[in-house]
């Protein structure tokens, strides 16, 4: 069984039965950095069903190292924001916990737009936490702390306990950092007390199979390539790069997708259509497990507009 989570293979939104093959209570740590505190959760809460997001690839290879030598079967790693996951995969009144320890303050006001407690962030959280589900907050920046504090309390859905942060959370990297450090530790106890909640759909919908084009026309020598931008209502997709394959016919064209929470890294090949009525198939590979949603579609449409410009002619699409 798979340690990372299987977007390609869930329906969007998700059943936590789904992704962990039985009921539990459903428990999510946003950035779990080593992996420390997710380690302690699966090993001494084998009752629960933890789920882990990261956005930093170094950590979730140190996270995955850990976990795999843990080898608890009720775990599961995605390597994105924990807010795509609430907004996409989890259900309504789905979890139950939701920890965040040391999250990155990102003190200076130019850059609170990157913080991850937003208003709209309480509102998100409301409609996925179960009633009586709580967000458990640990942090030593104090401004952060009031802060949040601050917009849990005025968005009406919880009350708000302070107490000393859980032993198990201070044994995270970042508390050991933080305490060398001399700095003070805050936790705040977030419990969502209303059974009122908000009403908020997700944002990305799955397709349905990955999107392809056939084209016709020779593979086109590439002398130069400049990145191209491709702007669409939801996002923006950015093709980097096109590299020529090594003793086989093809170009492979590197390309990463921005939806609302969402990077994807795409590879997309164009190589000689096998079975098809044209003489190139340009499709996705599957490397890197991609989901397919319009951020997909805007890549191999965006590809194939600039295949076009190289005198290729589009002969049919799936996008
Ligand atoms: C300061 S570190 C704390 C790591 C760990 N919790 C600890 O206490 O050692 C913050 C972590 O949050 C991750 N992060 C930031 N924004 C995130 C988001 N929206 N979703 C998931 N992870 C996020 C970062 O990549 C980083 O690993």
């Amino acid at each position: 069984m798979s340690l990372f989570l299987d977007l390609p293979g869930l329906p969007f939104p998700a059943t936590n039965a789904g992704i962990f093959h039985r009921d539990a209570p459903l428990v999510l740590e946003i950035g779990f950095g080593d992996g420390r505190f997710l380690e302690w959760m699966a090993k001494s809460r084998p009752e629960w069903n933890c789920l882990g997001a990261d956005i930093a690839r170094g950590s979730v290879a140190r996270a995955f190292k850990r976990l795999r030598r843990a080898g608890q079967a009720h775990v599961r790693l995605h390597h994105g924001s924990g807010v795509f996951l609430l907004r996409n995969i989890l259900p309504d009144q789905s979890v139950t916990r939701v920890y965040v320890n040391f999250p990155d303050p990102w003190r200076k006001k130019r850059h609170a737009e990157n913080r991850l407690f937003q208003p709209s962030f309480f509102e998100l959280l409301a409609a996925r936490l179960t009633m009586g589900g709580s967000l458990l907050f640990t942090t030593d920046d104090a401004p952060y702390y009031e802060q949040t504090v601050a917009l849990a309390l005025k968005s009406g859905y919880y009350k708000v306990t302070e107490s000393p942060p859980p032993a198990a959370v201070l044994q995270t990297k970042y508390a050991s950092r933080w305490r060398e450090a001399g700095r003070n530790f805050y936790h705040a106890h977030i419990q969502k007390q209303t059974g009122h909640t908000p009403a908020i759909p997700p944002q990305i919908q799955k397709e349905n199979g990955m999107h392809h084009a056939l084209l016709n026309g020779t593979i086109p020598e590439i002398t130069e390539f400049e990145k191209v931008i491709h702007h669409f209502s939801e996002g923006h997709v950015v093709i980097l790069d096109v590299l020529q394959m090594i003793g086989r016919e093809g170009l492979v064209f590197v390309a990463r997708s921005h939806e609302p929470d969402l990077i994807q890294e795409l590879f997309i090949q164009l190589r000689p259509a096998e079975k098809a009525e044209a003489d190139l198939l340009l499709s996705v590979m599957n490397f890197g497990n991609p989901i397919a949603t319009r951020g997909t579609s805007e890549a191999v449409k965006a590809v194939s507009r600039w295949l076009t410009q190289q005198n290729l002619t589009l002969s049919g699409t799936y996008y």
